[in-house]
């Protein structure tokens, strides 16, 4: 058995966070983060007690504003918003903006929160399921033949990548309706065909920053169509128009986003993003591929995250007897969420590669032990 200890960073006390969210942020980040929490800009104040419409945080979410458009490659078609309330409150927020009166929105239902999210829709208006992926227990994201879509709907709704299953589209889905994306636990792991979007959404706390604040990248053209009759706190036409200031945003979650931001383009971008992120993925799905059947993955292999890696042994024993052993080697967060089962390895953007050669070493390990 390997006893090699794999802490992310040579002599740190912090151990490998597989964690689904809130999640593993980059050292650098935390490092700057700590620093200007005391005073930032040698202003004398931190980023904590700064004034929202002070100029320290002008200049902070300017530059994350223009940081978040350099990443993915944003045109000025599109609106950038740092909102709260959590991917969740975009789950209203979205039909309660967009779905008029004697409109129809489409969603794949591919597991529990594009399911959350449809229900919302189901309170506001009409709601037409163009996949449902629970008949296969939400194992894969839907191919082009598995979607019915509403002629002229309001839009169609899908989720990048399933948290819970670990199921993640390989492309966009193709549809005639303006597209919505819920990115929360892949946004910028990979290059994003924002252009094939009219809104795309995220959570901050996998792959951005701390929880407490929700990026939204909106066609403004599809702002345009928004009604107004919302109140005003969920009404994206008046946070577009304040600049994400119609109150107090999350001021801390923002200044840590343009932070990532910005390490994300220190690191080449998204495609290296992506380069990163296959490869990490590649050395656990290897480890379960070469198991002999000891490990089986949830998803179908066409549709695999390379986010969330899904597994299970041969029973909830030996799952748990893994989850102890995974403690001894310094390594949390593995277990798989309750409505699935098994073990679950969150290996987002700033998870470090060597955490993945540590697992996947460990799984190999156990498996000639208990298979
Ligand atoms: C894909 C996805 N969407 C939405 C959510 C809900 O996010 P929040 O807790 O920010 O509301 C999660 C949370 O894990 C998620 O994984």
């Amino acid at each position: 058995m390997t006893t090699t200890k794999s802490a992310p960073t040579t002599g740190s006390d912090r151990i490998l966070n597989f964690s689904a969210g809130p999640s593993t942020l980059p050292e650098s980040v935390l490092r700057q983060a700590q620093q200007d929490l005391w005073n930032i800009d040698g202003s004398g104040i931190g980023i904590l007690e700064h004034s929202h419409r002070g100029k320290v945080f002008d200049r902070v979410i300017d530059e994350a504003v223009a940081d978040c458009r350099t990443v993915a490659g944003i045109s000025d078609d599109y609106t950038i918003l740092f909102l709260q309330g959590g991917a969740s409150l975009q789950f209203g927020m979205i039909p309660l903006n967009f779905l008029t009166a004697g409109r129809t929105a489409d969603y794949a239902d591919t597991g529990v929160w594009a399911k959350k999210a449809m229900k919302e829709a189901q309170k506001i208006g009409s709601v037409h399921c163009a996949f449902d992926g629970s008949a296969s227990g939400y194992d894969h994201t839907p191919d082009g033949t598995e979607t019915t879509c509403t002629p002229d709907a309001a839009y169609f709704h899908y989720c990048t990548n399933n948290t819970i299953y670990g199921t993640q589209y390989p492309a966009p889905p193709t549809t005639d309706a303006p597209l919505i994306a819920d990115m929360s636990s892949d946004i910028f792991s990979r290059p994003i065909d924002v252009d094939a979007h009219a809104m795309i959404y995220a959570g901050a706390q996998k792959n951005l920053g701390p929880a407490g604040c929700t990026l939204v990248i909106i066609r403004k053209d599809f702002l345009q169509t928004a009604s107004r009759d919302t109140i005003t706190m969920l009404d994206y036409f008046a946070h577009a128009a304040n600049g994400s200031r119609l109150n107090t945003p999350p001021t801390f979650a923002i200044y840590v986003m343009g932070l990532v931001f910005k390490w994300i383009l220190d690191q080449g971008g998204l495609a290296t993003m992506r380069t990163r992120n296959a490869e990490k993925a590649a050395l656990l799905y290897t480890a379960i591929d070469n198991s002999g059947g000891f490990y089986r993955p949830v998803s179908k292999t066409r549709c695999r995250s390379h986010m969330n890696v899904t597994f299970r042994t041969p029973n909830e024993a030996l799952d748990e007897a893994f989850l102890q052993e995974a403690k001894t080697h310094e390594m949390s967060g593995l277990k798989g969420h309750r409505d699935v089962g098994g073990l679950r390895a969150s290996i987002y953007n700033a998870f470090p590669r060597a955490g993945c050669a540590a697992l996947a070493q460990l799984m190999s390990d156990f498996a000639a032990r208990k298979g």
